[in-house]
């Protein structure tokens, strides 16, 4: 049984480490890797497949950064001369990248089977390219792995029989849950961007004593007075303790573009780091006071590890991080007020949702099994 896993994106090859792990020298399921290139720096791919172990992708596409329309035709390109080389009996996608919905169009129209991990999630919100890519591939998947109980119910909303739709929990939280023995905040030293000079562990902060921040959404970072007017929250919170901020290409592109540089170095305590490897950036979080994030899995990870987490978003597909987790979802021009409430010991607590437990993969291979036995059934007769 030839099952093909798509990674194209940071947050995919989390996902997809526990699978590989899972399906490595499986008796009857041959999983063949498909890195589609979407993200291709060293610091946003290659360090991510060493830290985490994942094998070599047997084919990458390298379709590099472009347009939504253009990134996302190069994948399809790509992946269609995969599917009719390979002829494999399933697809396998997570997430909601662009990646994510290309390969699902794809492998559809070939008739090839395909299954959706972290199926059913919704924002709500119509202008997150990543709503697009969640309802376009959940619009045409065949099987949905769940990472939580509303997700199931959108899809049956949706119309989707209930018999394809399985709960399967969180497979960054596997890898999360495997790794947390082996990080060590210790050894922290981090290189400040365009400085020539490093932060360390210890000296420049402690457990409980800095925050860790991320910001890369577009509605966030795309436009010049939006981004000023983070740049000036991010200011203020600094004032009250260290501000680490792993920066990623998309607003590091931006602050240069919009000619912000100068704002951001006027702030002391903000430290601008390169994007961190799996390792480094964990160990931050669960050792920090607060997150304050724009992103996705981030709101799953802190809910996990239970450090309260601010998200600027308003809205989220992943809310039972908010019912049942350290996540809440805010304003920006609440920032600085939550961030004061944290400060007083006031930050959000909550507890892990269920199947977010470490054991998720097995649960997906479990199912992709009997898939693959129907299917030797089906060609045996
Ligand atoms: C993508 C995903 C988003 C996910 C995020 C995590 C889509 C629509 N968006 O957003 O859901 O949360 O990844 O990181 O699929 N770039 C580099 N090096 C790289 C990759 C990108 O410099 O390795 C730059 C590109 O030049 C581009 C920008 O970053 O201008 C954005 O990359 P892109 O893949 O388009 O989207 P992300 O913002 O990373």
């Amino acid at each position: 049984f030839k099952l093909i896993l798509v990674a194209g994106a940071r947050p995919n090859f989390i996902k997809i480490a526990p699978l590989m792990h899972a399906l490595q020298n499986h008796p009857a399921i041959h999983a063949i890797l498909v890195h589609t290139g979407q993200h291709y720096d060293e610091k946003m791919s290659d360090l991510f497949f060493r830290q985490l172990n994942i094998p070599q992708p047997d084919i990458n596409l390298e379709v590099g950064s472009a347009s939504h329309a253009v990134q996302t035709a190069r994948i399809m390109e790509g992946f269609e001369q995969v599917c009719l080389k390979v002829k494999p009996d399933m697809v396998l996608v997570v997430g909601d990248v662009n990646s994510t919905v290309a390969c699902t169009l794809v492998a559809s129209k070939m008739g090839i089977k395909t299954a959706h991990y972290e199926a059913g999630l919704r924002s709500r919100d119509r202008s997150m390219p990543e709503e697009i890519n969640r309802l376009v591939t959940d619009s045409i998947s065949d099987y949905f792995y769940t990472t939580s109980i509303d997700a199931d119910e959108n899809l049956l909303k949706e119309g989707v029989d209930a018999s394809t739709i399985h709960m399967v929990g969180n497979l960054m939280i596997d890898t999360l849950a495997k790794n947390l023995p082996n990080i060590n905040s210790s050894a922290l030293t981090l290189n400040l961007i365009n400085k020539d000079r490093s932060i360390a562990w210890g000296t420049d902060f402690t457990k409980d004593n800095f925050g860790v921040m991320t910001f890369h959404r577009p509605s966030n970072v795309d436009d010049r007075q939006q981004l000023l007017t983070l740049v000036k929250i991010w200011g203020k919170i600094a004032a009250h303790m260290p501000l680490l901020f792993p920066i990623h290409p998309r607003t590091y592109k931006n602050i240069q573009l919009f000619g912000l540089q100068e704002e951001v170095d006027k702030i002391a305590q903000l430290y601008l780091v390169e994007s961190l490897g799996y390792f480094e950036f964990i160990s931050l979080v669960r050792n920090a006071r607060f997150v304050l994030t724009d992103s996705g899995g981030i709101q799953e990870e802190t809910t996990y590890l239970n450090i309260p987490c601010l998200t600027v978003r308003p809205n989220t597909e992943r809310p039972v991080t908010i019912w049942e987790g350290s996540n809440k979802l805010i304003r920006i021009e609440d920032i600085e007020d939550e961030i004061m409430l944290i400060l007083k010991g006031q930050g959000k607590k909550g507890k892990a949702p269920k199947f977010w437990d470490g054991h998720t993969a097995t649960r997906i291979v479990q199912l992709i099994e009997k898939i693959a036995g129907k299917t030797a059934y089906a060609v045996q007769h």
